[in-house]
């Protein structure tokens, strides 16, 4: 199904350029955003002096790995606005994800960056088989998340039509997307299943579908995903990476006539994979954690951003761009439950805000089909145990599970538990996290 391939003069010039000009180029750029940064970030330049490292020292790209990195910790230290590089009246949208607490970690954009992000969205629905004049249904969450305005703006870049749906109320995306007639979705790969099973349900056939690709990412799918969404739905599935700190959708995408792993847009964004425990540069082709700079963000640049996700990077094939092998998980305890990041400290604050409930407390991740469910144990205080009534224990589930669902976002299943039920870690860190889903492959 892969009639949709570029045709000759469609693509950027850059993205068919040699891996000199991209070198050139990069660099370039990458000067201009380190002394950006340096000079207008604080907290950057400091840590750049203690490393005793100045922007004249960056002569060529490898030199970049003598510089600090940043990690999702230099943003909670500097929440909201400390890392933006520009005043604040120069800054256009904000946009927001999970922090490693209870605080969200905050963007910001210019006027420019938002152009960028539009043209780099852009291109990735090209890469995907886009074309101006396709209608592209839009059921990622609108909002503070990067992902509906994110895929909106470029889908509008390309000259396509942009529907936003946003996510959920499933019955009415299946409705509109049979009146409507969309060739292109983009959405989490397991909200589409969702879509796919409601089309099932009602008898509809793939071949009955109008859409013709898809777009899916924000979080981990593997080959076996891509089969079974593209012979339900009838589709290219495609994958689209990027995390919010470095843009949001649109940092890398897979061309439609390779489906090898997303390309990166290094033009503007400069990878390098590293060694998680050391922060060892490693050659390309090694599994590693991902480090992304920014070379043309005004707002928010990020120099040697760790993303914690591990993955290779991969030979130039369609483009002229390397390309991101399947993330494999994270260096970190981030869990993505149905597209939305959940850090267990964030759990544990919510539990923690109920005075009759104990520190001690467990997060379980299964797979029911295709869909992430989880699960929170927790135990009452020592005193309460055993003296609380049934009732009062069904109130503090249903407390809690409001109160996760509001502020974190996604729905769980409570079970409240006599103290010391959950079995403590004897050696080491807790055991918080208990994932049970399948491997992907
Ligand atoms: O998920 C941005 C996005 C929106 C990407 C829509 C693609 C489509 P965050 O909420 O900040 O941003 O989450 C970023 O999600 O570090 C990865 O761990 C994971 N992730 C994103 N895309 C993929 C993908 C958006 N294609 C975090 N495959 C990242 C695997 C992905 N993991």
């Amino acid at each position: 199904m892969t009639s949709r391939k570029p045709l000759p003069g469609e693509l950027d010039a850059i993205e068919t350029a040699s891996r000199d000009e991209i070198s050139a180029l990069q660099l370039e750029r990458l000067k201009w955003s380190v002394r950006h940064t340096y000079d207008n970030v604080e907290s950057y330049r400091k840590k750049c002096l203690e490393k005793g490292v100045h922007p004249d020292d960056l002569k060529t790209l490898s030199d970049l790995g003598k510089f600090p990195f940043m990690t999702k910790l230099d943003l909670r230290d500097n929440y909201p606005f400390g890392l933006f590089a520009v005043p604040r009246n120069k800054i256009a949208r904000l946009h927001a994800s999970s922090g490693t607490t209870g605080k969200s970690v905050v963007v910001g954009y210019t006027q420019n960056d938002l152009n960028n992000w539009a043209d780099v969205v852009a291109r990735s629905i090209r890469a995907a088989g886009g074309r101006a004049g396709d209608m592209v249904h839009v059921a990622y969450g609108y909002g503070m998340f990067t992902g509906g305005l994110g895929a909106h703006y470029g889908v509008e870049r390309l000259g396509c039509c942009a529907v936003p749906m946003s996510g959920g109320q499933t019955e009415k995306q299946v409705q509109q997307i049979m009146d409507f007639k969309p060739e292109i979705i983009m959405v989490t790969p397991s909200y589409s299943l969702v879509i796919a099973e409601e089309f099932e349900r009602l008898g509809i056939k793939p071949d009955e579908i109008s859409l013709k690709v898809g777009i899916f990412g924000a979080e981990p799918w593997g080959e076996g995903m891509r089969s079974e969404i593209e012979r339900k739905l009838g589709i290219d599935a495609i994958d689209i990476y990027g995390l919010t700190e470095v843009m949001g959708p649109g940092v890398a995408c897979e061309c439609i006539e390779t489906k090898d792993g997303p390309v990166i847009w290094e033009d503007h964004f400069y990878p390098e994979i590293i060694d998680p425990e050391t922060g060892e540069v490693l050659p390309d082709g090694s599994e590693g954690e991902l480090v992304f700079t920014s070379l043309t963000k005004e707002a928010f640049p990020v120099i040697r951003y760790r993303t914690r996700d591990l993955t290779r990077l991969l030979p130039p094939t369609s483009r002229s761009f390397r390309r991101i092998g399947k993330i494999t998980g994270r260096s970190d305890d981030m869990l993505i439950i149905r597209g939305v990041n959940v850090f267990p400290t964030q759990i544990e604050e919510q539990i923690l805000r109920d005075k009759r409930l104990a520190g001690n407390y467990q997060v379980v991740v299964t797979r029911d089909g295709h869909m992430d469910n989880l699960e929170v144990r927790c135990e009452v205080q020592r005193e309460l145990s055993g003296k609380l009534p049934q009732s009062e224990i069904q109130q503090i589930s249903k407390e809690l599970q409001h109160r996760i669902k509001t502020i974190i976002g996604v729905s769980t299943k409570i079970t409240v538990m006599e103290f010391d039920a959950i079995p403590r870690t004897q050696v080491g860190k807790a055991k918080r996290v208990l994932d049970e889903r399948p491997k992907r492959d």
